[in-house]
């Protein structure tokens, strides 16, 4: 059952993914070479609490800290540490906020200084897949629509897509039904409403899709090494088409 959410769960919604969103913003002038993925962790828990929220990923299924950080080859759940960010790096932050037992989630890929043309192209393809997925939504489409979007904007530019990691609905849990995977047929799986709440997000590979785990037990990583971007926001279904609560 994939839950439609009240007007008072909606208010909450809207609010964890303003916090998730101004979040980044906060985080955003911090990412240079020279600051450790630690110290991006610590400014953002204390953001986060600051707005009366607690960090979702921490703790969650035991995860150590409150940003997800996954540089380069790292695709995603990469744990802070005090590995220190260097020119032409690219690193994603997943942040993930509750406030009054709902939440928002959101993963942004960031460039650490100059980096090469070929990976600018890989940011700018992936967040084009995100809002390729987004436009469909609408009541009475499917999630296999937004699957579908965001595969032919990955194929269009030949990047290899994550299968092992999909969307998810959001609401007083982090994950909730459905997945929404990143490739698939238009006009199938589950029927979109209005009050609905969905993360869409693309994770894709510069070289092939497949992905493997490192010894810690969360990072994921590209099997050939090739870097890896993913563009995420916390969506409402609307009477006629979408709300992004994680943005602007
Ligand atoms: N945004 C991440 C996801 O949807 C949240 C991960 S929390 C973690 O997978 F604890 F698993 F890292
Ligand atoms: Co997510």
């Amino acid at each position: 059952m994939i839950s439609i959410k009240s007007d008072r769960e909606i208010e909450l919604l809207k609010i964890a993914g303003n916090i998730v969103y101004q979040t980044h913003q906060y985080l955003k002038p911090y990412i240079k070479e020279g600051i450790t993925t630690l110290e991006l962790d610590r400014l953002a828990e204390d953001f986060i609490r600051s707005k009366g929220a607690t960090p979702s990923c921490k703790g969650y299924h035991g995860f150590p800290a409150t940003l997800c950080t996954s540089i380069n080859d790292e695709v995603v759940h990469g744990i802070p540490s005090k590995r220190m960010l260097i020119n032409g790096d690219i690193i994603t932050l997943d942040i993930c906020a509750c406030y009054k037992g709902y939440h928002g989630d959101s993963a942004w890929t960031y460039k650490v200084g100059e980096v090469s043309n070929e990976v600018s192209d890989l940011m700018k393809e992936t967040e084009e897949a995100l809002y390729a997925g987004l436009s469909v939504i609408k009541p009475g489409a499917r999630v296999g629509d937004i699957s579908h979007a965001v595969e032919e904007v990955a194929n269009k530019y030949k990047l290899g897509i994550v299968r092992e990691l999909c969307g998810h609905g959001v609401g007083h849990n982090l994950h909730e039904e459905p997945n929404i995977p990143n490739f698939g047929r238009a006009g199938y799986g589950p029927l979109l409403k209005e009050g609905m709440v969905f993360a869409v997000e693309p994770m894709l590979n510069l070289g092939s899709q497949d992905v493997c785990m490192l010894d810690d037990g969360w990072t994921i990583v590209t099997y050939d090494g090739k870097p890896s971007a993913h563009f995420e926001h916390t969506v409402l279904v609307t009477k006629d088409g979408y709300q992004i609560l994680t943005g602007e």
